[in-house]
């Protein structure tokens, strides 16, 4: 099966921004505690945006910087936990506001975290059926939604934000291994009419897993690959906390340089991280033309996959 390629990426963040001194005049924490915790000093908080405008905004940014026509669009998927319908999709509204034909395939992914991931597999498996060149792919939350703000092991941690990407069928290397456990209780948020919709968590079990986690995504990837962290460029962990990267990054040590940190202004956005680093790496001119990365993400279900990327 072919691979895929990034051809552009782009995104969208609220204009507001809360630090870390700004959570403690609502909870019991400190901007020591957080940064030193999890390496967040402060995040995007939605006032006049949502999750949707944050998506049309970022995809907008994506297809411009892609410079291609939307008529060249034939799939669009949207990963998010916090749209603003349970239906219909992001990825359909995401269409309509932008003013994509009726030629295309929209549809959003439920995966928490780990959606864009599975996102790019699915754009991957798809684009070869499809009549035109190219997909979009968003991640988009609004996580303050679904924040208890009176508990302070989850009110620190999450930003909202939007990233996108544009990619195409290529002759590019595309890897990935993905993995589901089906756990409901480390990491969970309730359905429309189920009671109190907001993030429930244990954060010592999930900080665990997503050590083992992401560290077995790099591992087998490679392996299956025959490669080494040597012939690797990058890799763009999830972003959920600097500290767990900063253990994944122990086991591959020598190599600690090649992971991409942005957690300090962003906090975990969800879906929306990996796709925001893209951009900023992108912004920064680090995807470079032949190189090759390791996006590697964990989230609720759980669920965690890894994606070796030729770019
Ligand atoms: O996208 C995936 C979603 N989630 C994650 O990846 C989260 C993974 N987990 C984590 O990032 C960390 O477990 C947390 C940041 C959530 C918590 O950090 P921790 O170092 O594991 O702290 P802890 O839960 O072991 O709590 C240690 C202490 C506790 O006090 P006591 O019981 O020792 O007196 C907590 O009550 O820290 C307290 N605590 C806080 N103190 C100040 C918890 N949250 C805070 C806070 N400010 N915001």
């Amino acid at each position: 099966m072919k691979g895929i390629r990034i051809v552009a990426t782009g995104k969208a963040l609220p204009k507001k921004s809360v630090s870390n001194e700004e959570l403690s005049s609502i909870v019991e924490t400190s901007d020591e505690w957080i940064v030193t915790r999890t390496g967040i000093h402060s995040r995007f908080q939605c006032e006049e945006e949502s999750c949707l405008t944050l998506a049309v905004e970022a995809a907008r940014a994506a297809i411009e910087s892609a410079g291609i026509s939307k008529e060249e669009i034939g799939l669009i998927l949207a990963a998010s936990t916090t749209s603003d319908y349970a239906f219909p999709s992001t990825a359909c509204m995401v269409q309509q506001q932008l003013g994509i034909s009726e030629e295309v395939t929209a549809f959003d992914i439920s995966a928490a975290c780990t959606g864009f991931l599975f996102g790019l597999g699915t754009a991957r498996a798809l684009l070869p059926q499809l009549p035109k060149r190219y997909a979009l792919l968003v991640g988009a939350e609004q996580l303050s939604r679904i924040i208890d703000y009176t508990d302070r092991s989850t009110c620190i941690l999450f930003g909202d934000g939007a990233g996108a990407v544009i990619v195409e069928s290529a002759d590019h290397e595309f890897y990935q291994k993905s993995w589901s456990r089906g756990d409901v209780s480390a990491l969970s948020c309730h359905g429309p009419g189920l009671g109190e919709q907001h993030i429930r968590m244990n954060g010592s079990e999930v900080f665990r897993f997503a050590v083992s986690a992401m560290e077995q995504g790099i591992t087998e990837v490679l392996q299956d690959r025959n490669l080494t962290m040597e012939d690797i460029d990058l890799v763009v962990c999830h972003q959920a906390n600097a500290r767990i990267i900063g253990h994944v990054q122990r086991k591959f040590r020598g190599y600690e340089d090649k992971f991409f940190i942005n957690i300090d202004s962003y906090a975990n956005t969800s879906a929306a991280s990996i796709p925001l680093a893209l951009d900023d790496l992108n912004k920064a001119g680090r995807l470079k033309g032949g190189s090759r990365i390791i996006c590697v993400g964990f989230g609720a279900g759980l669920t965690w996959s890894s994606a070796l990327i030729e770019l």
